[in-house]
């Protein structure tokens, strides 16, 4: 996905600062409660058969955790993570390369698999289904098929747009774990501990505060705790206190529902150029000049999650909320349009 601007987006940081904050374990994963019991009980059960788990697919939007989930169940299941991802998987060969590689029980994680080339992923439906890869050799009439055997491995597989896959892919999957927002309190729990292992001294409400302001999602609570830890360095001693956040966060432009610039800016666009909407994506996308994947991956579920923004079969519509929250004047009658 191209990086979206607006600052902070649930972009991803660099490696090893996403990768130090990451939990290790199912029991240091924060939230998504019910994810985390099932997922708790089939790993145990697979262990206890001695078998592989079923195929995992993770969705959900940008920085909710679905790549340290999918860390987790190698650790949990103790065994090895060959990590890729679906654009990287440009022909099919790619892939099998992968699969052939892969050792007996170990977790094959596909990240982004709603961009993977339709080729690969019509070889991934026999792998998946009997561990078997269905090779063309050669071209033309001396072209035939061979059948390999591939080791049993479990597919982890992660996606911000469920709604892409096909449905045979998504068929093969037994276990699908669809990871929603986080509570606030959950975004505390999750700013303590990172501010713990960052050694960085946080006042309770100031936590909270930050949790509040996170969208939902942890990796924009860790974003904003990192970024708040260089305002204190400069002017409380390093302590992030409530006042510090209050502050800190104004100047960086997240308003208080956690709202960046881009979040705004959107609504703005559809309030006051197109009277509240319905505007379809593109001509949305054109005026912001914004990737149109950024606007759908990571701005508009969470303007949708929080009643700023519906989705419509003629386009995106402003809520009366967005237009109190812009102040600007409500249009006289809701258009009460059907939700996509
Ligand atoms: N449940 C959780 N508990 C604690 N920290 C979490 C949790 N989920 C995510 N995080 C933190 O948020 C960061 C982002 O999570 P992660 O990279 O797994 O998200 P993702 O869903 O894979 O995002 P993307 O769709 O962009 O790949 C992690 O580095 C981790 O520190
Ligand atoms: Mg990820």
């Amino acid at each position: 996905m191209e990086e979206p601007r607006g600052v902070p987006a649930a972009a991803s940081l660099p490696d090893g600062a996403e990768q130090s904050l990451r939990p290790a374990t199912l029991q240091d994963y924060v939230g998504q409660v019910e994810i985390k019991r099932n997922l708790g009980v089939y790993i145990e059960a697979a262990k206890n058969r001695n078998e592989c788990l079923d195929h995992v697919l993770l969705s959900g939007p940008p920085g909710l955790g679905k790549t340290t989930l999918a860390q987790i169940l190698a650790r949990e299941l103790g065994t090895g993570l060959r990590s890729t991802s679906g654009p990287t998987l440009e022909r099919p060969g790619d892939l099998a390369a992968i699969l052939t590689n892969l050792e007996a029980g170990q977790i094959l994680f596909i990240d982004e698999i709603h961009r993977m080339n339709r080729a690969a992923e019509e070889m991934l439906y026999a792998a998946m289904e009997d561990f078997k890869l269905d090779l063309i050799i050669g071209q033309g009439p001396m072209a035939r098929t061979v059948k390999i055997d591939l080791p049993r491995f479990t597919l982890a597989a992660a996606t911000t747009r469920v709604g892409l896959l096909s449905s045979p892919l998504r068929d093969r999957f037994g276990i699908v774990c669809r990871l929603s927002y986080y509570h606030p309190e959950e975004l505390r729990t999750i700013v303590l501990r990172s501010a713990a292992l960052l050694g960085v001294p946080i006042e309770a409400e100031a936590a909270l505060e930050i949790a509040r302001r996170a969208r939902g999602t942890p990796r924009v609570a860790n974003h904003l705790l990192r970024r708040l830890r260089d305002f204190a360095d400069h002017r409380t001693g390093g302590r992030v206190t409530a006042a510090l956040v209050g502050a800190g966060l104004a100047e960086m432009g997240v308003d208080r529902y956690g709202l960046d610039p881009l979040h705004v800016e959107i609504l703005q666009v559809i309030v006051h150029k197109f009277g509240g909407g319905p505007v379809g994506l593109s001509t949305l996308t054109a005026a912001i000049s914004e990737p149109k994947d950024a606007i759908e991956d990571v701005y508009e579920p969470y303007l949708i999650q929080e009643g700023f923004l519906k989705r419509t079969p003629r386009g995106r519509v402003a809520t009366p909320k967005a237009f109190a929250h812009l102040g600007a004047q409500p249009r006289e009658t809701q258009l009460d349009l059907p939700v996509a």
